[in-house]
């Protein structure tokens, strides 16, 4: 399978960045053995569709309601994402748990409204550093799947350590190790083959000189970036670091 290689712009970007940003992937991805993958805040989702059509750069969302078009003030619908250019869509980021207190079970209804309106979810999950110390970061992220996953659920995980995110830290490759074989554990149990052939993201503070380290751990799956997703160059180093497989090699 190949790796997916997913940025995270979260709120960071103008009209002005896109060809600064996007252009110079879309040129490149046709050679890279990995799949791309942008999320831009949701205003830029139908012009960076405009600038990467033909190209081989996925777009998605970073978040979405639950709900579906109506009096929702504020609100984007699943649909809306799709119908603006997006195929993907992050939901339950660290940063959506902790600033607006998505629960598992807010997370699982959003899983629900994108997989119905044809969006492949990214479902993140991660311990914060209190839990890690104690020795509970398999636990939590063992409980996050199981409230956030749906049955029937057909998309990605991404392992995010909520104290990675941002801070320029990482776990060391034995402990993303460890806990990207408990996801696939989960997975299969709960899911079957199709468990075993979901991606499993590690993302929090990748960076062009830690990837090709993180990136070759035993289950992962491809990263989710951050800040290093701002820059071009950076984003195409992390891609380039990722076990290259053609799509013909690329299996389930
Ligand atoms: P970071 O963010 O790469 O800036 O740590 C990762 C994320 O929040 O998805």
């Amino acid at each position: 399978m190949r790796s997916l290689i997913a940025g995270n712009w979260k709120m960071n970007g103008r009209m002005a960045d896109l060809r600064r940003i996007v252009a110079p992937l879309g040129a490149a991805a046709g050679q890279l053995g990995c799949d791309l993958l942008i999320c831009p805040p949701a205003t830029l989702l139908a012009p960076a569709a405009r600038l990467l059509d033909g190209t081989a750069v996925a777009l998605g969302g970073q978040d979405c309601s639950a709900l579906a078009d109506g009096a929702h003030t504020g609100e984007l619908a699943a649909g809306m994402l799709h119908d603006a250019g997006a195929r993907w869509v992050i939901l339950g980021h660290s940063e959506r748990r902790a600033n607006h207190g998505e629960s598992d079970a807010a997370v699982r209804a959003k899983v629900l409204a994108a997989q119905a309106a044809g969006l492949a979810p990214i479902v993140c999950v991660g311990e914060h550093e209190a839990q890690r110390l104690d020795g509970q970061a398999v636990a939590v992220v063992s409980g996050q799947l199981a409230g956030s996953l749906p049955d029937g659920f057909a998309g990605v995980v991404a392992y995010e350590p909520v104290w990675a995110v941002g801070t320029g830290r990482t776990p060391g490759e034995a402990d993303v190790a460890q806990t990207h074989m408990a996801i696939r554990a989960a997975l299969v149990a709960r899911f079957g083959t199709a468990g075993r052939g979901m991606r499993i993201l590690y993302g929090g503070s990748v960076k062009p000189c830690n990837a090709a380290a993180l990136l070759a751990v035993p289950e992962v799956g491809g990263a989710l970036v951050g800040g290093a997703s701002l820059d071009a160059e950076d984003f195409l180093a992390i891609a380039r670091a990722a076990p290259q497989l053609s799509k013909a090699g690329q299996g389930g």
